[in-house]
């Protein structure tokens, strides 16, 4: 496969992922809507790598931005990284989360059906597992009871894409269940560039380290935890790229529909990474306990062996690399990508 479509591709793991496939090649052409990231971020991309992507700004929605890529192009291999993705947001407007995600997708895979195309691979995430009954998980495992509408999208989306598959085995789809990615590019030149206040926990962080927020609220330390808070299997946005590279490889064996996880096989608690970024700042990052966040499962970190055995997938980087990485990006960028 030589030319990928990255929807999605300005986005925080879309961005490195298009970094690591121009390294290694591929031809790179990116539709995206710009809602949730910045036309900045190709600059970023041809300076790390010495190569700009082809852009369109366009939306998964649209059969004629579709129809118009396709027909320009020659697209081997789709990857589905565009959605929406605030949790809180999406439980205030489900409705828009269950178009813009699930309508984009459906729209996305007939418009490539029409043009010939039928690779897919799609980011899910390890919410889909719900609540786990035990860690760590695998791909066999129950998936479901997913605590908000962002979830239910990603689940519903994998539902529908076993179903493509049954009726239309033409299609090789990889379907990638995202543990928690963090971290950036070790240039200082991309990285994850939230709106407004950061949901999740190391945005967050690295805005306390560069004085944009108070403390860091840690949402319950009374979890049955080794240290009460909760554990999570963060994964670094660099490694979770070269996943892609993996599954691209995959489906030129034609699979059908497979599933891995990605992600390191190490749990992690809120005070782990607190303390892997106090690391790479030099002092304490200030901190105080708050109640427990609703919808968050105690813990949920996976089982790496299908994604090693399977697609060769291995991740490098452990928790002090992402807090480093992720640190140097955003004391290079205060405001993200705002010139
Ligand atoms: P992101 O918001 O940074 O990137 C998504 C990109 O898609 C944005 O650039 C946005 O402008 C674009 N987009 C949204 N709707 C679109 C549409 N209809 N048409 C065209 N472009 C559209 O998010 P991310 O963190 O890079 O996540 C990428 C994917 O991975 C998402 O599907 C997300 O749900 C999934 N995922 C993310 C995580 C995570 O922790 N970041 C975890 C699991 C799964
Ligand atoms: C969340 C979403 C998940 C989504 C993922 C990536 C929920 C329940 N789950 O995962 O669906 O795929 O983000 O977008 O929202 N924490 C704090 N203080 C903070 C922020 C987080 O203590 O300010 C804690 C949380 O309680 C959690 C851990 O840090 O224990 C990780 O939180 P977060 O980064 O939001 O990721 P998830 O909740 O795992």
């Amino acid at each position: 496969m030589k030319t990928i479509l990255v929807t999605g591709g300005t986005g925080y793991i879309g961005s490195h992922t298009v970094v690591e496939l121009l390294n290694l090649n591929y031809e790179v052409v990116i539709i995206d809507n710009l809602s949730n990231s910045k036309e900045m971020v190709l600059d970023r991309i041809e300076k790390i790598t010495g190569k700009r992507p082809k852009f369109y700004k366009g939306d998964i929605r649209s059969r004629e931005d579709l129809n118009k890529i396709f027909k320009e192009n020659k697209i081997d291999c789709v990857i589905n990284f565009a959605g929406l993705k605030a949790v809180g947001e999406s439980v205030r407007m489900p409705l828009e989360y269950y178009e813009n995600n699930i309508y984009g997708a459906v729209v996305l895979l007939e418009e490539m059906k029409k043009n010939g195309v039928f690779n897919f691979i799609f980011s899910s995430s390890a919410t889909v597992y719900g609540d786990p009954a035990s860690v760590p998980v695998d791909e066999t495992f129950p998936t479901g009871g997913t605590t908000n509408p962002y979830g239910t999208t990603k689940l519903f989306i994998e539902r529908i894409l076993q179903d493509l598959a049954v009726a239309e085995p033409e299609f090789n789809i990889c379907i990638l269940r995202y543990f928690n990615p963090i971290g950036a590019h070790p240039s200082g030149l991309m990285g994850e560039d939230p709106n407004g206040i950061p949901n999740n926990l190391a945005p967050y962080i690295t805005q306390v380290m560069v004085g944009k927020r108070e403390k860091l609220n840690i949402f319950g330390d009374d979890y049955d935890t080794p240290d009460g808070t909760c554990i999570r299997d963060y994964i670094h946005v660099c490694d979770l790229a070269y996943g892609h590279v993996c599954a691209i490889k995959k489906l030129e064996e034609k699979p059908g529909v497979v599933v891995y996880n990605l992600g390191t096989g190490k749990g992690s608690s809120v005070f782990d990474i607190l303390h892997a970024f106090e690391k790479a700042y030099g002092k304490p990052i200030p901190y105080s306990v708050a109640p427990r966040r609703a919808g968050d499962v105690t813990a949920n970190y996976t089982k790496v062996d299908k994604a090693a055995k399977e697609i060769g997938f291995t991740a490098k980087y452990n928790i002090e690399d992402m807090a480093r990485d992720a640190w140097n990006w955003q004391k290079n960028n205060p405001n993200g990508y705002e010139e």
